[in-house]
């Protein structure tokens, strides 16, 4: 079975755990793209679906799934997102797609979080994945400087600006003992807007697609 196949596993698994006549609240990547698929076929079951992401919008609204303004709903049960690394207590790197800030702003308000991942995303310590970091544009060498003083690598994405005009730096050489801990440092730099440890608040729900099928870890 290829990586591929595992994803699409996982992402139709989650269909079963879409509250029907509710908002849903939709990731962005190449798992979120299956999910996405799956979430057509009952498009006419829920209210609609909140976005992460220029790309998964398009997505959606090419398939018929009304998508509606973060700002015009108060609350909903359920977002589902991809993760480019998991850790056993269901902290994630995301932001491999560069739409880290608007999924963290979309998990944030949805009661859980439901992460869907191939097995090779799953990790006992954060970090071999390089740690994607939105930067206001003008502050990417200050803010380079800053995460060097804390031990990791940034590397300016090439030609990569985010849907809210903001360029990345992909730190290497991180060892995320305390994923919690390094989020809120990192967060504090002048001039970050957001920072891909998903810690804070963590997935509620992981299911991996694996070779014999999809593992559900809660
Ligand atoms: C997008 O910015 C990311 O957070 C994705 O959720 C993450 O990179 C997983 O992507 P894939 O599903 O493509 O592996």
């Amino acid at each position: 079975m290829t990586q591929d196949e595992m994803k699409k596993n996982a992402a139709w698994a989650a269909l079963e755990y879409v509250p029907r006549h509710t908002v849903v609240g939709v990731g962005t990547g190449s798992t979120v793209n299956h999910f996405i698929d799956a979430l057509a076929t009952i498009k006419n079951d829920i209210k609609g679906a909140v976005s992460s992401s220029v790309q998964s919008t398009e997505k959606m609204r090419a398939l018929g799934i009304e998508v509606l303004d973060l700002n015009d709903v108060d609350s909903f049960s359920v977002y589902v997102d991809g993760a480019d690394e998991i850790n056993p207590q269901h902290h994630m790197i995301k932001g491999g797609g560069a739409a880290l800030t608007r999924e963290k702003i979309v998990a944030a308000v949805a009661d859980k979080f439901i992460c869907i991942v191939d097995a090779s995303k799953q990790v006992d310590v954060l970090g071999k994945f390089p740690l994607p970091v939105e930067v206001i544009p003008m502050a990417r060498n200050y803010v380079a400087r800053e995460l060097t003083k804390l031990g990791g690598r940034p590397v300016w994405r090439d030609k990569v600006v985010t849907d809210n005009g903001n360029i990345i730096l992909d730190v290497f050489d991180l060892k995320i003992v305390d994923p919690i801990a390094l989020e809120q440092q990192i967060n504090q730099i002048t001039g970050v807007v957001c920072n891909g440890i998903f810690a804070m608040r963590p997935a509620n729900l992981v299911l991996v697609g694996t070779a014999e099928g999809t593992q559900v870890l809660s």
